[in-house]
């Protein structure tokens, strides 16, 4: 069958990977893609957001299945729409993505569901929220409800600038209509990771669990990022945590918004921190996450297509993992996440394997690969544990040119101290 994704991030191109590798799969096209994933499936050159030409080109391809990448195009409901066109989409309907797209929804759905997560409250009313935060005190975090490209939340240290940023949020509209509501929550401590699962319905196929580095720089310093490198497995989360994290936080969010008239299918991304009273959610993602999709699929054993149609179907896909450490290194531009600059053309990249290579921000110009993103591509290793992992991912990015880009030294040092491997 010819399959569809949608998307242009490194997200997308690890979907892309994997999906080129199902024997079911005889065209893989995305779009409209990156430089990194036209090497490994035909780019078309149609915006997430354009759905009409998105379903016509399905159709005219004879498309059996589309895959939807990020956040925009569900919460503006693609699925519901190339549902309509007749075609078989992998995502969740408009209802459903709402999980992601309003956080005081899902913050609602957890109360109501008994998922454990930080005490809140929403607040559509400037006075009220600030009269929260000052009764409250810091630490405390604040999060724009809607969809933010990943900026809308503070943790904010002092009361100075939790107030500051409620100003930004709902005095200045600093993300528009996305903070016409903020949430305002407890500050929690712990260890955070993220555990996707392949979701329809009531029934939950968790992934393993993977952690990022949200932070800029080594050390976890700096500002926050989309992410600035992943692993999975995470060694120093256990079995009976991530357990006891489907059990108590994926499988009743799944089963909550079957009862809400809102089922969900696709993947649901639970954002989690280990506290000393146990596992608590962060936020849902209505979708895969980045950069841990990329550090997750390479160890799927399944052909993840089969598993898609499988879990649409409504059969029980059994997943299996490779029992090894994938570690990815993100490569920035210089300034990221403030300004910086794009057009910047990205040299040694010949050096590397390409199946290491996965592109989020490039474009081809004739026969060089330029950057047009803040984060550029992710440089993926493998290994029996992390510090293995780790090294092969370090050998090649040394191979990088980084007169215009830089990524941290330190990506995986965590797991390896925590866990001793
Ligand atoms: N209640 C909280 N306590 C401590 N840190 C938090 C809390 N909520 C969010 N954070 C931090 O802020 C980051 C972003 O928050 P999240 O809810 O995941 O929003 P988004 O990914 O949409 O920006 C989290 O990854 C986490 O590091
Ligand atoms: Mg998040």
């Amino acid at each position: 069958m010819n399959v569809l994704v949608v998307g242009r991030g490194g997200r997308e191109h690890a979907i892309c990977k994997k999906v080129a590798e199902s024997p079911l799969v005889e065209n893989v096209f995305c779009a409209p893609g990156n430089a990194g994933i036209g090497r490994d499936a035909s780019i078309v050159n149609i915006d997430e957001m354009n759905f009409a030409d998105i379903a016509s080109f399905a159709k005219e391809q004879n498309v059996g299945l589309v895959i939807i990448g990020p956040e925009n195009p569900l919460s503006a409901g693609i699925t519901d729409y190339l549902e309509q066109e007749g075609l078989k989409v992998f995502g969740p309907k408009q209802n459903a993505a709402i999980l992601e797209g309003s956080k005081s929804f899902s913050k609602m759905m957890m109360e109501k569901y008994n998922i454990p997560t930080a005490r809140y409250q929403s607040f559509e009313d400037y006075d009220a929220a600030k009269a929260y935060i000052e009764q409250e005190g810091a630490p405390i975090v604040l999060k724009a409800d809607g969809l933010a490209a990943g900026k809308g939340v503070t943790v904010a240290m002092t009361l100075e600038e939790a107030l500051a940023s409620l100003d930004d949020m709902m005095l200045d509209k600093k993300f528009g209509d996305a903070s016409a509501r903020v949430v305002v929550e407890q500050y929690l401590q712990g260890e955070e990771y993220s555990l996707m699962a392949f979701v329809h319905g009531e029934n939950v196929y968790p992934m393993e669990a993977a952690q990022d580095h949200k932070r800029a720089f080594d050390n976890d310093e700096g500002p926050n990022t989309g992410g600035m490198g992943a692993y999975s497995p995470v060694p120093h989360i256990s079995q009976a945590i991530n357990d006891q994290s489907v059990e108590d936080i994926i499988r009743p969010i799944a089963k909550g918004m079957v009862v809400e008239g809102r089922s969900f299918t696709g993947i649901v991304f639970a954002g989690l921190m280990l506290t000393e009273e146990g596992p608590k959610t962060i936020e849902f993602n209505a979708r895969f996450g980045d950069p841990e999709t990329q550090v997750v699929l390479p160890r799927l054993e399944n052909d993840l297509v089969q598993v898609m149609l499988d879990v649409l179907d409504g059969k029980d896909p059994e997943l299996t993992w490779k029992d090894e450490s994938v570690l990815g290194i993100v490569l920035a531009a210089k300034g990221y996440p403030e300004a910086y600059e794009k057009g910047h053309e990205l040299k040694g990249l010949d050096a590397i394997d390409a199946g290491s290579v996965i592109h989020a921000g490039t474009y081809s110009d004739t026969d060089v690969i330029r950057a047009n993103g803040g984060r550029v591509l992710l440089v993926t290793g493998s290994g029996s544990n992390p510090t293995e992992a780790q090294k092969h991912a370090y050998e090649k990015m040394q191979h990088v040119d980084t007169e215009h880009f830089f990524f941290r030294s330190d990506i995986g040092s965590r797991a390896i101290a925590k866990a001793g491997l």
